[in-house]
């Protein structure tokens, strides 16, 4: 190999989607631009190709590239190393491996970690077939990116020594000439090592800083594979081995609302007028009342005002009187009613001053009018039985001002009658829990518009969770707000969480959150935004990777606050029900609204239904009233959790305990009421 000549590499992707429509790709051209900027000048990367997921495939594209005159000196590969059924890279390339390279595995594996744990979640493998070095990188090109990175400096001389170039001649200039090189400086070459050797050498020991100071270049590793906990390049290890596992623990519903109730922030108390939108809101403080209602004394009944009493020195209020003034019930002046007077009054007006009660009008006949003919003159009333304060509604009967008339805690609902009461004191505004506003988001690149027009190209998903979590959120009388799709690209779904703090109080996501190498949102949570993860797991069917993260945040007034963000599961059935079992609670408790989440009540079973022994189950159901006075669950259809078909027609949620064997159909069982009742009487 001629001295000045470039060495080789070939970029393999492998990718079913790409290789339908290499126009989807984007790792070969990110792949190129690192072996242009960070690989010192020393690599040709021009030679590329597109393969499927499948291990043949992978392996001719390899073998085509090793074995013969006209191999190359590097095989980066791109894709497939991570736990799905599809991702077959590392099974292909281990068998072709004749001298395996655990160094540059490690290497790779450390500077990603220092990006994101998730980085335990894939699988390289890298080392040498006849005179070429082969490595395995991750399918994403922010991964590819940084796996290549952290390795290309030492892979120039790697691949000269596994191309045969005689080891003396290269070791000629020493440590020096061997890092000049590889394009690296060496005092910042040997820090860099050293750095790596402290912060990543957790659990297999020191000595992995010595690396370039005994003149034997390029990486070797220091501890045995077997000695590794890292991962298995154990070629028949397969999908089923270990690291299938979220590294979130799972936990119970129960521990999961528990952990939802501890980190939900406090409502937050704010003053709002007296309107319909308080409608669904929880007071913050005490109510009392400004004023009396009645605030004057006022007639219960059409007819006339009279002065009565038990007095025997009174007159009898049975005979003929004069009209000499008119009540209606409008604001005014009324003139005093005197002994032997009476005053027509009409109900609700204020009685007369000196007027002690009210004679119905049935009570009286109307002897004479004026000489115009237009009003009363004279009265006669029929009975002297009229007590003090007959017909009248005394100030304050109905409240007294200064009572306190609602209380801290109470809700202003559209049917009980608190607003009009808070309305008859004159209250202008009280004291609130501000209800949260609440933001929805899908995250992926392969989620579309649900109603953007045309086919779906392969690999595309309508996005049918974000309008069915905006729909669910406005059924639970929270102001929703659409966030639109967030890219997967990580620095994309940073800004788009940090714009929507600015703008709601709780972010709730869908997609995202299978095992796939594009699970960005922990990651995001965690490094970038400062985030806690409380839970990224439960023990539940369906709906077993919902996770729920507190987000300290400043707001535009420089006051801290704490977000909350929900990631739901992928599938719209699944992403409701968590939605129901999960967020409603915490948004009910930053409302102060108690109890929180959906009324749980008991039905009784209309069919046998089998129990699952390992996770609590919500099964949706149709619960009616019979003739039997109780409430029936009748199923939609216990289907899977997939089919947002089944929440059609379903008004529970049944929960099922973790035991084994079935309930049996007449057997009461509590479930989560999401609807109204159906009658069947
Ligand atoms: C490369 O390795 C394969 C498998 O070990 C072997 O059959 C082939 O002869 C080798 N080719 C060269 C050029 O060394
Ligand atoms: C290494 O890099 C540092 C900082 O860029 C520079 O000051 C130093 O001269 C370099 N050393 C060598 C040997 O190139
Ligand atoms: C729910 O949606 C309706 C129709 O768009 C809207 O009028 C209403 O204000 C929404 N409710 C809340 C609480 O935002």
């Amino acid at each position: 190999m001629a001295a000045n000549s470039k060495l080789r590499a070939a970029i393999i992707v492998i990718s079913e989607t790409a290789s339908k429509d290499p126009s989807t790709d984007k790792c070969i051209p990110t792949l190129q631009e690192v072996f242009a900027e960070d690989g010192g000048g020393i690599f040709d990367a021009m030679e590329t190709v597109i393969v499927p997921d499948d291990a043949l495939h992978v392996q001719r594209a390899i073998t085509q590239r090793t074995d013969g005159e006209d191999f190359v000196n590097l095989i980066v590969t791109s894709g497939g190393t991570g736990f799905a059924q599809k991702d077959v890279t590392p099974e292909a390339v281990t068998p072709l491996i004749h001298k395996h390279a655990p160094g540059l595995i490690h290497g790779m594996l450390a500077a990603s970690l220092a990006v994101t744990t998730f980085a335990i979640m894939s699988r390289p493998v890298a080392g040498v077939r006849n005179n070429t070095i082969i490595l395995t990188l991750p399918g994403s090109p922010k991964g590819a990116k940084e796996n290549l990175q952290s390795v290309i400096k030492q892979l120039s001389h790697a691949c000269q020594q596994a191309a045969g170039v005689d080891s003396r001649s290269l070791h000629a200039g020493g440590v020096q000439k061997l890092e000049r090189d590889a394009g690296i400086n060496g005092s910042t070459a040997g820090h860099h090592t050293h750095d790596h050797s402290h912060s990543h050498s957790h659990g297999h020991g020191h000595g992995h800083d010595h690396g370039h100071s005994h003149g034997h270049a390029g990486p070797k590793a220091h501890t045995a594979l077997e000695d590794r906990p890292h991962i298995s390049n154990d070629p028949n290890a397969g999908p089923t081995r270990r690291y299938r596992e979220s590294p979130y623990p799972m936990l119970s519903v129960d521990e999961a609302l528990k952990q939802i109730s501890d980190h939900t922030p406090a409502p937050k108390i704010v003053k709002a007028a007296v309107n319909e939108d308080l409608v669904g809101s929880v007071l913050a403080k005490d109510v009392t009342a400004r004023e009396s209602v009645p605030a004057f004394r006022a007639s219960i009944v059409d007819g006339y005002a009279i002065i009565a009493s038990k007095h025997v020195l009174v007159p009898s209020t049975k005979g003929v009187f004069p009209v000499t003034s008119i009540s209606h019930a409008q604001a005014g002046e009324v003139p005093e009613l005197k002994s032997g007077e009476i005053a027509r009054i009409t109900t609700g007006a204020p009685l007369p001053p000196g007027a002690t009660s009210v004679v119905m009008v049935e009570d009286t006949v109307l002897r004479s009018l004026t000489d115009d003919g237009q009003e009363e003159k004279e009265v006669e009333i029929l009975t002297d039985a009229i007590e003090p304060g007959e017909n009248v509604r005394e100030v304050g009967s109905d409240v007294k001002a200064g009572a306190v008339i609602l209380k801290k805690g109470e809700g202003i609902t559209a049917v009980g009658g608190e607003f009009g009461l808070l309305a008859s004191v004159g209250t202008r505004e009280v004291s609130v829990f501000q209800k949260p506003i609440v933001g929805v988001l899908s995250t992926g690149d392969e989620i579309v518009q649900h109603d953007r027009e045309g086919d779906l190209r392969l690999g595309e998903v309508r996005d049918t969770n974000r309008p069915t979590l905006l729909t669910a959120v406005n059924g639970s009388a929270f102001e929703a707000v659409d966030l639109g799709i967030a890219s997967d690209k990580p620095g994309a779904l940073e800004q788009t969480l940090r714009d929507a703090m600015r703008k709601v109080d709780v972010i709730i996501t869908s997609g995202g959150v299978s095992m796939g190498e594009l699970d960005l949102l922990k990651p995001t949570i965690e490094r970038s935004l400062g985030g806690t993860i409380h839970f990224g797991r439960v023990s539940m069917k369906p709906g077993k990777p919902t996770t729920f993260a507190t987000v300290p945040f400043k707001d535009n007034a420089g006051e801290r606050q704490t977000k909350v963000i929900f990631s739901l599961p992928g599938n719209p059935a699944s992403a409701v029900v968590t939605y129901l079992l999960f967020v409603l609670p915490s948004l009910h408790q930053m409302s102060g609204i108690s109890p929180v989440g959906l009324p749980k009540i008991k039905v009784v079973l209309d069919q046998d239904v089998r129990m699952d022994p390992k996770r609590a189950e919500y099964h949706r159901v149709m619960v009616v009233a019979k003739e039997d006075g109780q409430l029936h669950a009748a199923s939609t259809g216990f289907q899977r959790s997939s089919a947002i078909g089944s929440f059609k027609g379903s008004n529970a949620l049944l929960c099922l305990p973790t035991r084994e064997g079935s309930l049996k159909k007449g057997e009461k069982v509590d479930a989560l009421l999401m609807g109204k009742v159906v009658s069947k009487m």
